[in-house]
């Protein structure tokens, strides 16, 4: 969306006699491969795209933070010293979970603030629009508040704790992370365990990543993605009956197979085995791109998404049919759920000159296997989160 457009709509919303907005932007993100491995100490491969959220500021002299998105109907108006409130499960839980957040480190809103928010990712398709939402409002608050407080770390760990304590969802590290840390032509090799991170040139030549939407409402995910976590934790404590464990990522295949009976439940014992092997898989995968190898990566992402549908139980008809229609499409190099799953996208490797094919023969199938019209994107691999110059806030 055109910036100019944003503004006007700030104007129609606001008024113009307070001056220009500040804008500010955060893209979603795509994993590429390394699923449900961030809250286990394991690695993640994802990468920013250039869709993403706007944020449009402007400081007034009435004291309270006026809330406005171009998405939602849901707008509010909170004094300041009844900050932080929580509605229901409107979308201002997350920037408000974030405000709440630099509370606690000593960073209130110190004045009246006008806020509109525009996105243009796909809400609820599992591409981060919440991470999106928080760290674009978290890059502000430091920025126009916060005088440079944290550095890009601790935000990005403030706005997991945003989304864990306010909003409820017991998320890692990896979204918030890669819409922070993003770069244009590069996928994030992160190791959740300490937070070091590579970025690995995404060299596409001749082939695309496509995001295929199943348009599926995710129900009840934020309530089975807690429930994983839950039996990751259950499968920690009972390894440690056999050794020292910290964290499932921490075991190698070989180490884990070696103890795996000491988790009393074959369940809870394959989802660990889905995060042991993940973990290699998403190693081998950077590896593979390292040497150009893209028929290697391609596989691997098709055997991540076997595990997620066999061992960890996050797939579901609609992105299983999605995946295996596009396995068979000639060009398709490797296919998989992206995100928590449960609904949500999947994303695809392919050679450039297949995506016509692919969008016509997986949408038509997709459509009459499940009845849902699937959306296709392109993922255009983007930057992470920055101030979008204009002229400034004259209210600062
Ligand atoms: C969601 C969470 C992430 C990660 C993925 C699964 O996107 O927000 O932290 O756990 O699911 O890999």
């Amino acid at each position: 969306m055109e910036t100019d457009n944003l503004v006007s709509e700030f104007y129609q919303r606001y008024g113009k006699a307070g001056g220009m907005p500040r804008i500010y932007f955060s893209p979603g993100r795509v994993n590429l491969i390394g699923e449900h491995t961030d809250y286990n100490g394991g690695y993640v491969f994802p990468c920013a795209l250039g869709y993403g959220t706007y944020l449009l500021v402007r400081g007034t002299v009435s004291p309270e933070v006026r809330f406005a998105s171009m998405n939602f109907d849901f707008t509010a108006s909170v004094p300041l010293d009844k900050l932080p409130v929580k509605a229901g499960n409107e979308w201002i839980n997350y920037p408000m979970g974030v405000f709440n957040e630099f509370m606690k480190i000593g960073v209130p809103i110190p004045k009246g603030t006008e806020l509109l928010y525009y996105g243009d990712i796909p809400d609820g398709a599992g591409l981060s629009s919440s991470a999106s939402i928080e760290t674009v409002t978290a890059y502000m608050v430091n920025l126009k508040y916060g005088n440079n407080l944290l550095d890009m770390k601790e935000m990005a760990l403030l706005c997991q704790r945003a989304e864990n304590s306010f909003v409820g969802v017991n998320c890692g590290i990896m979204d918030q992370f890669a819409v922070i840390f993003g770069q244009e032509h590069h996928a994030i090799f992160l190791n959740c365990d300490n937070l070091d991170h590579e970025l690995v040139p995404l060299k596409l030549e001749g082939l695309k990543l496509i995001i295929s939407n199943t348009n599926k409402k995710r129900q009840l995910a934020d309530s089975k993605y807690n429930e994983r976590r839950g039996e990751c934790e259950t499968a920690v404590e009972e390894l440690n009956k056999a050794r020292p464990v910290r964290n499932l990522g921490e075991l190698s295949l070989a180490a884990y197979e070696e103890i795996s009976d000491h988790i009393s439940n074959e369940t809870v014992q394959k989802r660990a085995r889905h995060v042991v092997s993940e973990d290699q898989r998403c190693i081998d995968a950077v590896t593979a791109l390292k040497g150009n190898d893209m028929e290697q990566f391609g596989k691997l992402m098709d055997r991540s998404h076997d595990s997620l549908r066999d061992d960890y139980e996050v797939t579901g008809f609609e992105l299983d049919t999605l995946v295996e229609e596009a396995r068979k499409i000639e060009g398709v190099l490797g296919s998989r759920m992206t995100g928590a799953g449960f609904g949500g996208c999947t994303v695809t490797l392919i050679k450039e000159n297949a995506v016509g094919k692919f969008i016509e023969k997986v949408g038509a199938e997709y459509k009459r296997k499940t009845g849902l019209k699937p959306d296709f994107y392109v993922a255009d691999v983007g930057n992470g989160v920055r101030e979008i110059k204009g002229k400034p806030d004259p209210s600062g």
